[in-house]
C-alpha cells in the first residue's frame, strides 16, 4: 500500500544512496506529447535536503527531461529495491535545469564526481514523497555499472561534446526547446 511521508527522511536517504540506479519521468503538456522515462545509473544523484534532490545529467542523444521541466516543471524520480526487502520510492516534484555557466552550477557541481560528459544538473524540489511495497519488482544481483557512456564521452574533446549537444540536445522529440537550445539561440 502506498504511504506518503512529509520529507525524505534519513532512512529514505540511506535507501536512495544504496540504489545503483533510478528512473526519471517527465512529460510535455500537449495531450499528444511523448511521455519520457529514462533509466539513470553511475554515481550521479545527490539528496540536497529533506525536499530536494539533484542529479548530474550526462551528454546523450536526447534531452527530454530538461525540455519538459523547462516547459512545465513536472518531474518524478523513482527508486526501487532490486535486492533486499522490497520497496519503491517515488519523489514527485518540480524540476529545473542548471547549466554549467550558471552560478548555481558553481555551487552544486562540487557535490558530484567529475564526468567529462556532464551537460547539466537537474534539480528537483519535491512536493510528494511516496513509498509503496514493490512486491512484484524482481530480485536482481548487481554486477557493476556500465562504463560505455563514460568511454563514449571520454573519446570526445570538449569541443566535440559541445557541438554534439548543439546538434542533438536543443529540443525534445516533440520539438520543445531545452535550456541548451535557448543558449544556442542567444549565441547566434
Ligand atoms: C552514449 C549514450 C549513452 C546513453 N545512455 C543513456 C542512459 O544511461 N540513460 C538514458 O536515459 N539515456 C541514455 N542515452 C539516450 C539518450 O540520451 C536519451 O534519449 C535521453 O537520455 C533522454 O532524455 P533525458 O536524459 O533528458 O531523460 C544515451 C545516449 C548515448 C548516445
Amino acid at each position: 500500500m502506498a504511504s506518503t511521508k512529509e520529507t525524505i527522511t534519513d532512512e529514505l536517504r540511506a535507501f536512495i544512496e544504496a540504489q545503483q540506479m533510478f528512473f526519471v519521468a517527465s512529460a510535455p503538456l500537449a495531450a499528444d506529447g511523448h511521455v519520457n522515462l529514462s533509466p539513470k545509473g553511475l554515481d550521479c544523484l545527490r539528496v540536497l535536503g529533506p525536499l530536494q534532490v539533484a542529479y548530474l545529467d550526462l551528454t546523450g542523444s536526447g534531452n527530454e527531461t530538461s525540455a519538459h521541466v523547462r516547459e512545465n516543471g513536472r518531474i518524478t524520480l523513482m527508486f526501487c529495491a532490486f535486492a533486499g526487502p522490497p520497496r519503491i520510492l517515488r519523489l514527485y516534484g518540480t524540476g529545473t535545469t542548471v547549466l554549467p555557466e550558471s552560478s548555481v552550477w558553481a555551487e552544486l557541481s562540487p557535490l558530484f564526481l567529475e564526468y567529462h560528459g556532464a551537460r547539466q544538473i537537474i534539480v528537483a524540489d519535491i512536493n510528494r514523497v511516496q513509498t509503496s511495497c514493490g512486491f512484484a519488482v524482481p530480485l536482481y544481483e548487481y554486477s557493476g555499472q556500465r562504463e560505455t557512456l563514460l568511454k563514449w564521452a571520454n573519446a570526445k574533446s570538449d569541443q566535440d561534446l559541445e557541438s554534439y549537444r548543439q546538434q542533438k540536445n536543443t529540443s525534445s522529440i516533440d520539438g520543445l526547446p531545452t535550456p541548451i537550445g535557448e543558449q544556442v539561440s542567444e549565441e547566434v
